[in-house]
């Protein structure tokens, strides 16, 4: 029996259009051959169909060929920030010819006498942007962005620096006890269109191809893949515990985020701010953005296959709600800001709230209820984490704070 989600107008109380409420969600206590899943057990057997879904029609497949990656410490400075942290700078070759590599910014905070718990997020613009810190290399890649003193012709300058700091509380999260580990996802594959060649794919090609093939990865399968290899670097780091490592994310990157750890279960802990569509939003809705509207902006960012699915969101075998189950046991938080509804706070809710049903399953609690909170007011005491920002969409340093304590009550 298929679930059917009639949801009351109170659970849209914060949105200016009426959306469509009536839609079924591909249910997630049955599986692929129709038997009800009643245990922990039961899901375990069937996450794996639940992933291939995933795989197959939304964002594609990882390659599951294992490169060589070689790590190199680029810079540490055990005085950065005033003294309160290490700032490291680690280089991730991914090929001999040192044509295909990653630069990983780390802080990491001084004399708290253990391994310290970490963020690990990508960033827009360049690992420079992150804090105004001078030792940061900035970096050479394209970006996207091409306006004003930061970027000429879409290539970072001295001016860039810090530019992005009001995203990164480097400082709050280092007072806090955590780290904090970044990565520029141009560094991985340009954000453009019909760049997946400029980015690492090509590393996993078969003789003869020239393109992942319709079930294969996008843009955002390779971000994900990025995280997965910083993971590589961090487990190796004494100065991290690896067991407590959250990877974090907004917006594209937050969707990234999810998928980094719906497929990666050494991320302890998974934060996806404003992921929209394509991130937490049920794509039934509707509602904001659609996968017409993202297949269309944004052609790479997804497998080919996902593009069947324009205008044909009842038909896709998935919903995200099950995205965010494919976290659990995990602890997972999803946040909103009030003024961006093109990412559907209220279908990013929902997906987070309906979650809850597998991590019910190991005895763990979810969201409430099918009523959204209102604006300011985190919501969630046990393994799923909720909140609506007032203001629109970003992540700032509200956010962080309630991610902080979030994470210290499964990482203290
Ligand atoms: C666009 C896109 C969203 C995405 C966002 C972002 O608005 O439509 O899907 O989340 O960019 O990455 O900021």
């Amino acid at each position: 029996t298929a679930l059917a989600v009639v949801l009351t107008m109170a659970a849209t109380a914060q949105t200016t259009e009426i959306p469509d409420t009536s839609y079924q969600l591909p249910p997630l206590l049955i599986t692929q051959s129709g038997k009800a899943i009643h245990t922990a057990a039961g899901w375990e057997k069937h996450r794996p169909e639940v992933l291939a879904l995933f795989e197959k029609y939304v964002y594609g497949k990882t390659p599951a060929k294992k490169i060589p990656v070689r790590f190199v410490t680029l810079s540490v400075n055990t005085t950065a920030l005033n003294g309160a942290a290490t700032r490291k700078q680690v280089r991730a070759y991914f090929s001999k010819d040192e044509k295909y590599f990653m630069d990983m910014l780390l802080y990491l905070p001084n004399n708290t006498g253990k391994p310290a718990p970490l963020f690990l997020g990508l960033n827009f613009g360049g690992n420079q942007t992150i804090n105004a810190d001078t030792g940061i290399l900035i970096s050479k890649r394209w970006v996207r962005y091409e306006e004003g003193a930061a970027y000429k012709d879409h290539h970072a300058t001295e001016a860039s620096r810090g530019v992005q700091a009001g995203r990164w509380p480097v400082e709050e999260i280092i007072n806090r006890g955590y780290g904090l580990a970044t990565i520029y996802y141009g560094d991985l594959q340009p954000d453009s269109s019909n760049s997946i060649n400029a980015g690492i794919a090509p590393l996993f090609y078969k003789d003869g191809q020239t393109k992942p093939a319709p079930g294969e990865w996008g843009a955002i399968g390779v971000w994900a893949w990025g995280l997965g290899r910083a993971m590589d670097y961090l487990e190796t780091d004494p100065a991290v515990d690896a067991k407590r490592v959250a990877v974090i994310g907004h917006s594209r990157l937050g969707k990234t985020a999810l998928w980094a750890g719906a497929q990666d279960k050494r991320f302890a802990l998974v934060i996806s701010n404003n992921s929209g569509e394509g991130g937490a939003a049920i794509t039934r809705r509707k509602y904001g953005e659609t996968i017409t509207k993202i297949n269309t902006a944004f052609p790479h960012w997804f497998c080919d296959n996902y593009k069947a699915y324009n205008d044909r969101e009842d038909e896709l075998p998935v919903d995200f709600h099950e995205l965010v189950a494919l976290i659990a046991p995990r602890p997972v938080y999803v946040a909103s800001a009030s003024q961006d509804l093109w990412s559907d706070p209220t279908g990013e809710y929902l997906s987070a709230w309906h979650a809850g049903e597998v991590y019910k399953l190991y005895n763990l609690t979810g969201l409430p209820g099918a009523v959204p909170p209102t604006v300011n007011t985190p919501v969630g005491s046990g393994s799923i984490g909720y909140h609506i920002r007032e203001g629109g969409h970003d992540i700032q340093l509200y956010d962080w704070q309630q991610y902080l304590d979030f994470a210290d009550r499964f990482f203290k």
